[in-house]
């Protein structure tokens, strides 16, 4: 079968890495893929949410299985229409999408489902949200309703800091639309955990739990992020705590969807705090993680085209277990200078050293393209995942960062102490 995977970062190059692999597939496709994918798959020139293109392509390769990788792809249309075309999608129609797309509607739906979440209003006028953060002493999380690269929330600790980020959003608008409408949360503490669901609406099946690290800099300092590195299985998470998650946050969100009339194939992602008083939903994603994919995948050792067609075709109540390797994984992800401040990053740099790297590393490219000429440019602000597995995570994470320090290019930097908490 032939498989198309949307998306150009380094979760789309996991997820190719991952489908060339499997017994299933003759050709894997990428669109429109980075410099990474391109060496393992072939890329195609089609933007992740060209959905006019995107159909033709799966009309004219007659694949077998879509996979869509970032949330662009989703909000665009995607999975419709190429349902509609009659092809089996792992990724959810754009109106199932709305549980990430719009965090008013997943609040909503978290607070209809019992879910547990934080509690939160909802404002699109700066006075009123202003007096909800000043009633908490500015102890909030302030977010953009809308898709803004995992960097629309700003997290508060003093009132100035809350007026700000209020103003920033609904005053400046310098999240545009997707800030005009903004979710105010009591602000939570505690470590964080991601848990990604395999559905195709009504059965789950989850993936190994991983943690990500949001913000910018070691020791959690800096702006947040679309997420800085990642490993799995997370310090004082076990099955039991998974199996919850399933039945509090996933089940309930399921069920919700289906009764609201749009069921969810794909990949569902809950975002959570594990605070003093239990774990706390923040956030749902309609796809894989970035950069969980990336420690996540190379765990697992069942087919994973053959899970994503289960799930594409509604047959997941049928599908064996999923074998896991108990080995761990860390990823840290390599960054172009002042990442997130897309302004202020210098891009297009030579990047150098993947030709040699030590022996275990996993490179997953994201912003890399090549430069005629000159070889492989920077072209973003996540440039690359570099992955390690081993039998303990300290080994797993010494691989990382060895891979990491040999990736080099103008202005590169990593957080150095993804995982160092389960060392
Ligand atoms: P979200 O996009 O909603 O997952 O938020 C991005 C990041 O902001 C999360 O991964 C947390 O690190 C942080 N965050 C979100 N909501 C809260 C909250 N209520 N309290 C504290 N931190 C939060
Ligand atoms: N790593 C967080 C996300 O993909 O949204």
């Amino acid at each position: 079968m032939k498989v198309l995977v949307v998306g150009s970062g380094a979760r789309e190059h996991a997820l190719v890495w991952k489908c060339v692999q499997s017994d299933l597939v003759e050709r894997v496709y990428c669109a429109p893929g980075n410099g990474g994918t391109g060496g393992m798959a072939r890329n195609v020139p089609i933007g992740a949410a060209d959905v006019v293109r995107l159909v033709d392509f799966a009309k004219r390769e007659r694949l077998g299985l879509v996979v869509l990788g970032p949330e662009a792809a989703v909000e665009a249309g995607a999975g419709d229409a190429l349902r509609h075309a009659g092809f089996p999608v792992f990724g959810p129609d754009r109106g199932a999408g709305r549980i990430e797309s719009s965090k008013a509607f997943a609040k909503d739906l978290m607070k209809r489902a019992g879910i547990p979440t934080a509690d939160y209003d909802v404002f699109t006028q700066p006075a009123p949200a202003k007096q909800w953060a000043r009633d908490r002493e500015g102890q909030v999380a302030v977010k953009a309703d809308g898709l803004a690269r995992g960097k629309g929330v700003i997290v508060c600790s003093t009132i100035e800091e809350s007026d700000k980020a209020i103003d920033a959003m609904l005053v400046e608008q310098r999240f545009g639309r997707s800030g005009a409408t903004i979710v105010l949360e009591e602000k939570l503490e505690g470590p964080e955990l991601s848990v990604l669901g395999v559905t195709d609406g009504t059965d789950v099946i989850a993936l190994a739990p991983a943690r990500d690290f949001k913000r910018a800099l070691d020791g959690d300092r800096g702006a947040n992020t679309g997420g800085m590195g990642a490993y799995s299985p997370p310090k004082g998470v076990d099955d039991a705590l998974v199996k919850e998650v399933l039945d509090q946050v996933m089940l309930p969100a399921l069920g919700a969807m289906r009764s609201s009339g749009s069921e969810f194939r794909g990949v569902l992602y809950a975002g959570l705090m594990l605070t003093k008083n239990g774990f706390r939903a923040i956030e749902f994603n309609a796809r894989f993680g970035d950069p969980e994919a990336q420690v996540v995948l190379p765990r697992l050792q069942s087919d994973f085209v053959a899970l994503a067609l289960a799930a594409a075709q509604g047959s997941l109540a049928h599908h064996p277990d999923l074998k896991w390797s108990d080995q761990a994984c860390v990823g840290v992800v390599v960054a172009s200078g002042n990442y997130p401040d897309d302004a202020a990053m210098k891009l297009g740099q030579r990047i150098s050293g993947l030709a040699e790297m030590p022996r275990g590393v996993l490179i997953f490219h994201a912003a890399t393209r090549f430069e005629p000429g000159i070889g492989l440019v920077s072209d973003g602000g996540r440039v690359v995942t570099s992955v390690g597995l081993g039998d303990t995570v300290a080994q797993a994470r010494r691989t990382a960062l060895l891979g990491a320090r040999q990736v080099r290019f103008d202005g590169a930097f990593f957080r150095s102490d993804i995982a160092e908490e389960a060392v």
